[in-house]
Order: C-alpha cells, then sequence, then structure tokens
C-alpha cells in the first residue's frame, strides 16, 4: 500500500499536469504492477523504451556490419553499419559525390572524409558556411549531419535532404569507411 502511494505520488509530481487534466486514472493498473518490482524507479521509463525500439536493430552486431564510432540513444549504444547496404545508399550521394581522390563534381571528392576537416578538398568551391563550419567529419559528426544537412550547416551548398532512417545513415558511413580511405 505504502509502494503503491509512492509511485503514484511520485507520478502525480513529474506528470502534474497530466494528473490536473485527469489522465492519471488509466495508468493505475500499470503502476500497481510495477510497484512491486520498481518501487524507487521514475517516471522516464516510457521514452527510454521508445529510444531504445528505434535502434533496436542498429544495434545488432552481424557478419557483414562493422561497429562505428557513433554514439545513439540515451545509453550512448555503439551503432553498426553494413557496408553492401551502404553501397546502394551512396548511389545516391554519387550523383554530386566521387569517392575517388581528385575528382570533384557537383559536390567535393569525399576521398579520406572520415577525420578530414570541412572545407579541405583542393579545387572545390565550397560556401562560406561548410568552409567555416569548424566541422571534423568524425563518423558521429556525419551521422549527425548527414540527417539534415541544412540543419547541421546552415547555408551549405549541398542541396540534398538528408539520409533520415539511422541505420541507412550507419550504413552510408560504414561504405564511407571501407570505401575512401
Ligand atoms: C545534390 C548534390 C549532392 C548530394 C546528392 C549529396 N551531396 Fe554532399 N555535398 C554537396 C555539395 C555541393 C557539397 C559542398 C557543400 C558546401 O560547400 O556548402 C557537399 C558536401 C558534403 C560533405 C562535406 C565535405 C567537405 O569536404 O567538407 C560531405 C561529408 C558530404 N557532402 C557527404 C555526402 C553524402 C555521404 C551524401 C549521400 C548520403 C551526399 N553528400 C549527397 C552535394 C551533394
Amino acid at each position: 500500500m505504502l509502494n503503491i502511494k509512492a509511485v503514484v505520488g511520485a507520478g502525480a509530481v513529474v506528470l502534474a499536469l497530466a494528473v490536473l487534466a485527469g489522465c492519471s486514472k488509466p495508468s493505475e493498473p500499470a503502476a500497481d504492477q510495477s510497484a512491486s518490482s520498481a518501487p524507487a524507479a521514475p517516471a522516464p521509463e516510457a521514452p527510454a523504451t521508445a529510444d531504445a525500439a528505434s535502434y533496436g536493430t542498429a544495434t545488432q552486431p552481424g557478419a557483414t556490419k562493422i561497429k562505428l564510432d557513433i554514439k545513439v540513444g540515451p545509453n550512448g549504444d555503439a551503432i553498426y553499419g553494413d557496408p553492401s547496404n551502404g553501397k546502394a545508399a551512396f548511389n545516391q550521394c554519387a550523383t554530386c559525390h566521387a569517392k575517388e581522390a581528385g575528382v570533384n563534381n557537383v559536390g567535393p571528392s569525399l576521398h579520406g572524409v572520415i577525420g578530414r576537416r570541412a572545407g579541405e578538398v583542393a579545387g572545390f568551391k565550397y560556401s562560406a558556411a561548410n568552409k567555416g563550419s569548424g566541422i571534423v567529419w568524425t563518423e558521429q559528426e556525419l551521422y549527425t549531419y548527414l540527417e539534415n544537412p541544412q540543419k547541421t550547416v546552415p547555408g551549405t551548398y549541398m542541396t540534398y535532404t538528408g539520409v533520415k532512417d539511422p541505420q541507412k545513415r550507419a550504413d552510408v558511413i560504414a561504405f564511407l569507411q571501407e570505401n575512401t580511405k
């Protein structure tokens, strides 16, 4: 009884607005169950579970996957990328970027991109935004940038909406890691 009261009480503090709106009733059966197993655990379990679910497959190592130097989710889990899946995804990039050294197209060559400072490919005319971004293209930075280039580098010349799917982004980065050295 005391435990249940404590959990419901803590929930009421965290979710004060929801309680005021009368939303506390439906959660009471769930609170009953969790009270016995984890009386001290506060509310934020739902968001953590949602994050873990969205990265679930990404964090499973597989035969052809490489562990990337990228941390995702609230627990900083490593993400794995599949270079052969990334090859297909890279076809989009390839309309503007070559992976060979010294070949600049609409975009600069991506040869040696991992670990390189932004805006340093010789002979490519970068935007001031990209050149002045101060970014070093670590795998983690690429993961952020490729989700939404315009958001990460406002004013970039890279008119590409990005790769929204986290696993697909990881796969492209795995492909870059293996093919742009
Ligand atoms: C529509 C053409 C286009 C597509 C498609 C495109 N890019 Fe780009 N990308 C550019 C341009 C142009 C720049 C130069 C940006 C600037 O100067 O602001 C750039 C810059 C970059 C940079 C920074 C390079 C540096 O030297 O600082 C990276 C990394 C990059 N792109 C990766 C990718 C990847 C990976 C993909 C595919 C997922 C991709 N791009 C798709 C046109 C494109």
